[in-house]
């Protein structure tokens, strides 16, 4: 081959190099932390529904969708890896903390976290109360481990890159992405104990679609609860105050719930029938506690529609705190992180409606 030949071809493959190095260089940074799960699950056979969630590291999470390489530069930490039902808040303010530091030191342009689907929602409504920045989180997981036919993880995981990548993802508050849908942390919950169109807003609906990597936001984001709110922690926060939910039926034992009242705990949900309703007997109980100091948040175990101030309770004669629409779960995680920065009753009952 001539010598002038020769340097074209050196030159064309010099420019296609450089070409793909920029192009590379310009895919937005995504830090995916995983914690474990289904995603990061293992079955013994592609039709068995027996399988192990969170058996998998992240690097493996990862390689099984090299895809997520074509949309965005990739980097992976393993927080933990557990089932989420051993989801506690100790993991919830490590990922908070590392979130915090991610975007305080412009390491990531946005973060995607592979969880379990069990408490999914209650970790990104937590996320979305304390990190401090306007950059994309997006949670996934999935409903089958990746050895299941039609396994849902590896597409699960590309959207969710795709939705933290995406610019128009900044500013809505930390995301769900499950199943082709994007969902907000306050509305989002489990919905299906086994379908992989598990997850659902009962309340507002998905925000918005992601289809192949294709990302689009409908006008429902809600602009109503603000995700920037006065809960954001420091980077070593200390415990945060344990608080149990009480679940209400027919019948419920007031002894047990005043025997849980004087366990020392400083807060209380209770998942009441109805509109938030406790039987009289544990409107008394939750009265004296609530009086001894014990802040007492009504929420419901009905699946849809808020809990709302003095219907037939009297909130404002007993110093009780509604949930608004937000679920026994969310509540105590809002309440726990109020109470852990000594807000005041009406603070508390404000950041139900607004956050
Ligand atoms: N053990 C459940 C969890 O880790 C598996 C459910 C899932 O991840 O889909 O939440």
């Amino acid at each position: 081959m001539n010598i002038k030949l020769q340097k074209s071809c050196y030159f064309v493959v010099f420019f296609i190099t450089i070409s793909m190095l920029t192009a590379a260089a310009e895919l937005p940074g995504i830090s995916i932390l995983a914690t474990g799960g289904t995603i990061a699950g293992s079955g013994v056979s592609a039709t068995g529904s027996a399988y192990k969630a969170a058996v998998n590291p992240v690097d493996k999470v990862i390689a099984a969708v090299p895809e997520v390489n074509n949309i965005a530069r990739i980097r992976g930490d393993q927080i933990c890896n557990i089932s989420s039902q051993d989801m506690k808040p100790e993991y919830w303010l490590k990922l908070a903390a590392r979130i915090n530091q991610l975007f305080r030191l412009d390491l990531a342009d946005g973060v995607v976290i592979t969880h379990g689907t069990d408490t999914m929602e209650e970790t990104a409504y937590f996320l979305n109360l304390t990190v401090a920045y306007d950059k994309p989180v997006v949670l996934t997981g999935s409903m089958r481990p990746g050895s299941a036919l039609s396994a849902d993880g590896a597409m699960n995981l590309y959207n969710a890159v795709a939705v933290a990548s995406a610019r128009e993802a900044r500013n809505k508050g930390v995301l769900v992405v499950m199943n082709d849908r994007i969902y907000s942390a306050r509305g989002v919950r489990k919905c299906d104990t086994i379908n992989p169109a598990a997850f659902n807003d009962r309340e507002n609906g998905p925000i918005g679609r992601v289809n192949y990597g294709k990302v689009s936001f409908n006008n429902r984001s809600d602009k109503k609860h603000t995700y920037q709110s006065l809960l954001k922690l420091p980077f070593f926060a200390g415990n945060l105050p344990e608080v149990p939910i009480v679940y209400g039926y027919a019948g419920i034992n007031p002894q047990m719930v005043e025997t849980i009242c004087k366990s020392g705990i400083r807060g209380l949900v209770y998942a009441g029938v109805g509109n938030g309703n406790p039987s009289e007997e544990v409107l008394n109980v939750l009265a004296k506690a609530s009086a001894d100091g014990i802040t007492v948040v009504r929420a419901t175990r009905v699946p849809d529609g808020p809990v709302t101030l003095d219907a037939e309770v009297d909130d404002a004669k007993f110093g009780f705190i509604v949930a608004d629409s937000l679920t026994p779960q969310k509540a105590r995680i809002l309440l726990m992180l109020a109470l852990h920065k000594n807000f005041a009753r009406a603070d508390i009952q404000q950041f139900f409606f607004d956050y």
